[in-house]
C-alpha cells in the first residue's frame, strides 16, 4: 500500500508500543520514518529490525529537540509527517502528589508537544508543502479520574494544544490531529497496573483485567487497534480535517 509514499515521518517515543506499531504502519504505506527516542539503544535496535531511522530525543529539553528535529531533516531530507507520541504516566491521590512528579509529567506531556510541535512546524513552513502534525491525547484528556490527577491534566492539555495549534497552523496547510486511545496493552499498561496495585490493593495484573473486562468491544486494546487512525489523519484522506481529537478505544468514551 503506498497512501504515504514519498513522505516522510517523524514519530517521537517510537522505540516501542504504539509508537513503534505507526513507524511500522508508516512504513507498509511507503514512507520513510525516523524514530526518536530517550531510549537510543532501542530506538536503533528497534529502527534496524523495521526498516526505519533513529534519532536520540528527549522531548523536555529544547537543545535535544531542535538537534534531533535537523538530524531527522538532514537524514530523511525534510519532514511532512509528525506524530507527538512520547508520554509519561503518572498516578498518586491528591494529597500525595509532588511537584517534582508534576513537573516532570508536564514536560515530557505538554511541553515536549508544543515545543516539538512549533520545531517541527518551522521546518514544514519552510519546505511550503504543509504537513501532518499528530497528538497523542488518551481517554485520560476526556475526565478528571481519582489518583490521575496530573496524567489526566497533562492529556487534557493535549486536547487543547491540538485546538489550538490546529487552528493556527491550517493557514500553512499543516493539519494538527489527534488520537485519544483507551487502554491499550503494553509495557505502558503494565506501569499503570503496578501504581493501581499500590494505591488500590490490586493484585498484580488485576487492574489490567478489569479495564480489558470493562471495554464495550470487550478486550484491551492493542497498538495496531490505533494504526488504521494514524495513517489515515496522516494521508491526504484527511486534508479537511482540522484541530479534531478522535477517540479510538473500543467504546470507552464518546464524544
Ligand atoms: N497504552 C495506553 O493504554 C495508552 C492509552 C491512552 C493514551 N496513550 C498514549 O499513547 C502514547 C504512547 O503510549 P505507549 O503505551 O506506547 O507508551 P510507552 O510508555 O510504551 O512508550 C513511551 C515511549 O516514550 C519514550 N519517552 C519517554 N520520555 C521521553 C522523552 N523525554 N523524550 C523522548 N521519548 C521519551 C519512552 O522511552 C518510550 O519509548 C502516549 O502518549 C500515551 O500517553 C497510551
Amino acid at each position: 500500500m503506498t497512501r504515504l509514499s514519498g513522505k516522510r515521518a517523524l514519530i517521537t517515543g517510537a522505540a516501542r508500543g504504539i509508537g513503534l506499531a505507526f513507524a511500522r504502519a508508516y512504513l507498509a504505506e511507503g514512507a520513510v520514518v525516523t524514530i526518536a527516542d530517550i531510549d537510543l539503544p532501542r530506538a536503533e535496535a528497534a529502527a534496524a529490525e523495521i526498516g526505519a531511522l533513529a534519532v536520540r530525543m528527549d522531548v523536555t529539553r529544547q537543545d535535544s529537540i531542535d538537534a534531533a528535529v535537523a538530524e531527522a531533516v538532514a537524514k530523511m531530507g525534510g519532514i511532512d509527517i509528525l506524530v507527538n507520541n512520547a508520554a509519561l504516566f503518572t498516578a498518586a491521590p491528591l494529597t500525595e502528589i509532588t511537584r517534582a512528579d508534576y513537573d516532570r509529567v508536564f514536560s515530557v506531556n505538554v511541553a515536549g508537544v508544543l515545543f516539538t510541535m512549533q520545531a517541527v512546524a518551522r521546518q514544514m513552513i519552510a519546505q511550503g508543502t504543509g504537513g501532518k502534525i499528530i497528538n497523542l491525547a488518551s481517554q485520560a484528556g476526556r475526565r478528571g479520574e481519582a489518583l490521575v490527577a496530573v496524567y489526566c491534566a497533562s492529556k487534557a492539555a493535549v486536547i487543547s494544544l491540538t485546538q489550538s495549534a490546529g487552528l493556527n497552523l491550517i493557514a500553512h496547510g499543516i493539519n494538527v490531529n489527534a488520537i485519544a486511545p483507551g487502554v491499550v496493552d503494553g509495557e505502558h499498561w503494565d506501569g499503570v497496573d503496578a501504581f493501581f496495585a499500590k494505591y488500590e490493593g490490586k493484585a498484580p495484573g488485576q487492574k489490567k483485567a478489569e479495564v480489558g473486562a470493562a471495554v464495550p468491544f470487550g478486550r484491551m486494546g492493542r497498538a495496531e487497534d490505533l494504526t488504521g487512525m494514524a495513517v489515515f489523519l496522516a494521508s491526504s484522506e484527511a486534508d479537511y480535517i482540522v484541530a479534531q481529537t478522535y477517540n479510538v478505544d473500543g467504546g470507552n468514551w464518546m464524544s
